[in-house]
């Protein structure tokens, strides 16, 4: 089950994945927004992050203005690694290196083309793990002896 949230600047390019999604048959569940009507993009963050970091949802993707600031936000939520990406290698490398679980994504800054494709190479691409674990693992704890 994939997780989708957006503003009103990550709208179209949030609906463009959707029917990516609907037309691949891969489940999802929408947090909204659902409208190109002025939305605080925080609000969706969380609920996408929750719903990732609860187990709800095994990925997340999330779309504003620039992708900044609603990963900024999703951030904030313990277990969460979300990613902005603007091209197709850093879409492979977030997954194969830091295991992202949310892909954030500017309507502002790339084509519906580009989410759409940044979005399958997102899915599919599996974390390679080894020396990458202990690195993510510091990340989820990084205020913990963990990571020192
Ligand atoms: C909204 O105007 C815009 O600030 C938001 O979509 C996003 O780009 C913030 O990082």
């Amino acid at each position: 089950m994939i997780a989708l949230g957006c503003d009103h600047g990550g709208y179209a390019i949030k609906e463009a994945v959707k029917k990516y999604l609907e037309e691949n048959s891969i489940e999802f569940k929408d947090f909204g927004c659902y409208s190109e009507e002025s939305v605080d993009y925080p609000i969706y963050a969380k609920k996408v992050a929750q719903a990732v970091a609860s187990g709800e949802c095994e990925k997340g993707i999330l779309c504003c203005g620039t992708g900044i600031g609603i990963s900024i936000a999703a951030n904030k939520v313990k277990g969460i690694r979300a990613a902005v990406v603007t091209n197709e290698f850093c879409a492979e490398m977030t997954r194969r290196h830091n295991d992202a679980n949310i892909l954030a994504m500017g309507g502002r800054v790339i084509s519906e083309d580009q989410a759409v494709k940044f979005t399958k190479i997102f899915l599919e691409t599996p974390f390679e793990g080894g020396r990458h674990t202990n690195r993510v693992n510091m990340i989820t704890d990084i205020e913990s002896e963990y990571c020192k």
